[in-house]
């Protein structure tokens, strides 16, 4: 199994000025012909991020596999790779689920999540045939059940279980605790299970598990697997309940420093190698053998550990400017594209798309946005950084466009897939007469300043 960071596909060419490649396309010149911010994505890396994962189970000779989280990057291309790919899908909305099946993927292979699924919601994929949904509390299977009578229909479900195991990553991103929203206690999980097996609409098939997400160590992993395979069992003894499935969830965490490596680049201050953060290969040696006492199909659901690294988010400078205490870097590119540093101060490395030598400094590279969170990297060791630069933003293709929001009335960015020496636009940038909500008025840019004020 080969660790995903010697697979990265964002480089450094070996020019005497070394400028930043996706795979064999130049940044640079993605930026002169899209322009910033953007996200550029190579197909190459969701691909291999994918098999890194699937090989392991395919190798099981089971019937296990990967259902992608889409609700990490839901662009339809994206979708399109990995359906094509032979990738299962997790949804969490009507949305995502249309994406999913616009895309390709085969509604025997697509779970439903979600604390607040709607009546609609569970409605559409009820006629959509998806292969179950993942239940997070007993008045949810109630109306599931309702809903599936009423229609006729027969609904598999699956119970997300809450294991109360700490994952030891950021509190906003830790589900599998019992002060957590997310789904039923271990304590009274076996009375959902109960009532779904009386219930001739629904079909019980599966467990769901999912403890959090950005997870860097093996144990927490290794602790719900543990209390879930002895749940299982116990519900095969003592309720006489025998599931299908057991999904474990996502959460696999990646490396957020040194993704990308050059002499001329300034050392992470964690040092060389950064932080430890178990492969795949890692993550799924530990925990298969353990679920495989099921005797289960074992679904995983990762959605970071498939696209993170595959996208890296291009950003402008526009200004600098020095304060009595520190420096700030000031680039067209901020919390509408990336929230992940401020929301959950997640650690994104930034680095120059041409490494040209000279003294580095330390700053604060910030967005245009007017809020003091708006930072992309705060007290970062840079290449010196002047009006006009660009530099890209790794690892930003997970809940990268998939939480940009308008804020300011921006538009969202466009986003480019990167294929070997080839390149297409797969989402257009978002026209600022639209955002500004010019076409709803019957207006124009050209007729709003024409007006007399
Ligand atoms: C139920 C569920 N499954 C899978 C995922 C994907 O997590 P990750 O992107 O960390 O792999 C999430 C994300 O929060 C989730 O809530």
């Amino acid at each position: 199994m080969t660790d995903v960071l010697d697979q990265q596909a964002f480089r450094y060419s070996n020019d005497s000025t070394p400028h930043l490649m996706c795979e064999n396309v130049s940044l640079s010149e993605l930026v002169q012909e899209f322009g910033t911010p953007l996200y550029v994505y190579s197909k190459r890396q969701i691909i291999e991020n994918f098999h890194a994962f699937y090989a392991t189970l395919k190798a099981s000779g089971k019937e296990h596999y990967v259902s992608y989280a889409v609700k990490a990057n839901s662009n339809i291309e994206v979708l399109r790779i990995l359906a094509e790919e032979g990738s299962g899908a997790d949804v969490v909305s009507a949305g995502e689920l249309l994406a999913a099946l616009a895309a390709g993927f085969a509604p025997e292979r697509i779970t439903f999540d979600g604390t607040g699924k709607t009546d609609a919601e569970i409605e559409l994929a009820l006629k959509a045939n998806i292969h179950a949904f993942n239940v997070e509390s007993l008045e949810e299977l109630t109306v599931i059940n309702g809903i599936a009578e009423g229609l006729g229909l027969r609904a598999k479900v699956s119970i997300r279980v809450n294991p109360d195991v700490d994952a030891k990553s950021h509190p906003y991103i830790s589900t599998g605790m019992k002060e957590n929203k997310f789904g039923i206690d271990m304590e009274n999980a076996r009375e959902a299970f109960i009532y779904a097996s009386k219930h001739p609409a629904l079909e019980v098939v599966g467990i769901h598990v999912h403890i959090g997400s950005q997870i860097t160590s093996l144990d927490p992993f290794i602790k719900a697997a543990r209390s879930t395979v002895k749940f299982v069992s116990s519900l095969r003894v003592k309720s006489g309940i025998v599931l299908e499935h057991l999904n474990f969830g996502g959460g696999q965490g990646i490396h957020y420093r040194n993704v990308v490596r050059h002499p001329m680049l300034p050392k992470d201050e964690l040092g060389e190698e950064g932080e430890y953060v178990p492969s795949l290969g890692e993550f799924v040696g530990a925990v298969l053998p353990i679920l495989d006492q099921t005797g289960l199909k074992i679904i995983f659901e990762p959605g970071r550990a498939i696209i993170a690294n595959a996208c890296a988010l291009i950003a402008s400078v526009l200004y600098t400017k020095q304060n009595s205490l520190k420096k700030f870097v000031i680039t067209d590119t901020g919390m509408t594209e990336l929230i992940r540093p401020p929301l959950y101060e997640a650690y994104h490395q930034v680095a120059p798309l041409e490494l040209k030598g000279g003294p580095t400094e330390k700053v604060d590279l910030v967005g245009p946005i007017c809020e003091t969170s708006d930072f992309l990297a705060q007290a970062r060791e840079m290449p010196a950084l002047k009006r006009g630069d660009s530099v890209a933003v790794l690892c930003a293709g997970a809940y990268g466009y998939a939480l940009a929001s308008n804020y300011n009335l921006r538009p969202r960015a466009a986003e480019v897939l990167v294929d070997g020496s080839e390149y297409r636009v797969i989402r257009e940038r978002e026209r600022v007469e639209a955002v500004a909500g010019l076409n709803e008025a019957g207006l124009t840019v050209s007729t709003v300043l024409g007006r007399e004020l």
